[in-house]
């Protein structure tokens, strides 16, 4: 069975709720409490381990509340996203794959996480599989005077999200770096890539959006009330 650590230690700066993010309000409930219940409801996912940060006392009512399996826990942050990653998963207990999930997006589904799970399961090969969007906009690298020095070629390009889930062996070598090595990832999968690892996509929605300014958070907010309405 896998385990999911949902990284939700940032600050939130460029959102700027005068909160950490995860405890920002998001249609009626703390930015967090979204991936935690989508994740809850994925089968095949025993324990849900959260990276929070300092002040924790928001989330009394969360991990707190019983509720039926996968139990919640939650541990420190780090200084970094991915010492945070880290620290939820020396305290996972048991289970493999890890399934890391950023908190920042709330409007991930139960059946996507249960996606990336069974492709990493159907590929023996792969150490990680990640959700992706396929890239829509043309990407140019521009440099430091603003001129375009490239244009890439977008039909190789894929936007990366989360849910990632990698076989734990993998993990735990990729996040066994020097500090330095760990600030600079901005994502997990990078730190198996660069040691040769074999990672794939799982295509996914661009409705599981990154919560990274006041603008995405009004577009989830849409988002979710559609859901409700649909629901209904
Ligand atoms: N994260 C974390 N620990 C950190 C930094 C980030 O757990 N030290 C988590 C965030 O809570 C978020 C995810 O990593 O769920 C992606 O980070 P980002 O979107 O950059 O969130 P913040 O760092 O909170 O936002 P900002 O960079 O605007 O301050
Ligand atoms: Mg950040």
């Amino acid at each position: 069975m896998a385990v999911a650590l949902i990284v939700a230690a940032g600050s939130g700066e460029r959102l700027g709720a005068g909160r950490p993010k995860a405890f920002a309000e998001l249609a009626g409930r703390p930015l967090v409490q979204w991936s935690i219940d989508a994740l809850r409801a994925a089968q095949g996912i025993e324990r849900i381990v959260l990276a929070l940060p300092r002040d924790r006392s928001v989330l009394r009512g969360i991990t707190d509340r019983p509720a039926p399996p996968p139990q919640v826990s939650a541990v420190e942050g780090g200084a970094t996203r991915s010492e945070s990653v880290r620290r939820a998963l020396a305290a996972a207990g048991e289970g493999d794959p890890v399934l890391v999930h950023d908190a920042a997006r709330p409007l991930v589904s139960a059946e996507l996480a249960e996606q990336v799970i069974a492709a990493l399961e159907r590929d023996r090969e792969a150490d990680a599989a990640i959700a992706a969007v396929p890239v829509t906009d043309t990407v140019k690298r521009v440099d430091g005077a603003g001129a375009v020095s490239e244009t890439l070629e977008r039909s190789e390009l894929w936007a990366v999200q989360t849910p990632q889930v990698f076989r734990r062996a993998a993990l735990e070598r990729a996040l066994d770096v020097p500090a330095e090595q760990l600030a600079r990832a901005t994502d997990d999968a990078w730190l198996i890539e660069r040691s040769g690892g074999r990672v794939i996509v799982v295509p996914a929605s661009g409705e599981n959006l990154k919560v990274t300014t006041p603008f995405d958070l009004r577009v989830a907010e849409l988002l979710l009330e559609e859901r409700a309405r649909r629901a209904r």
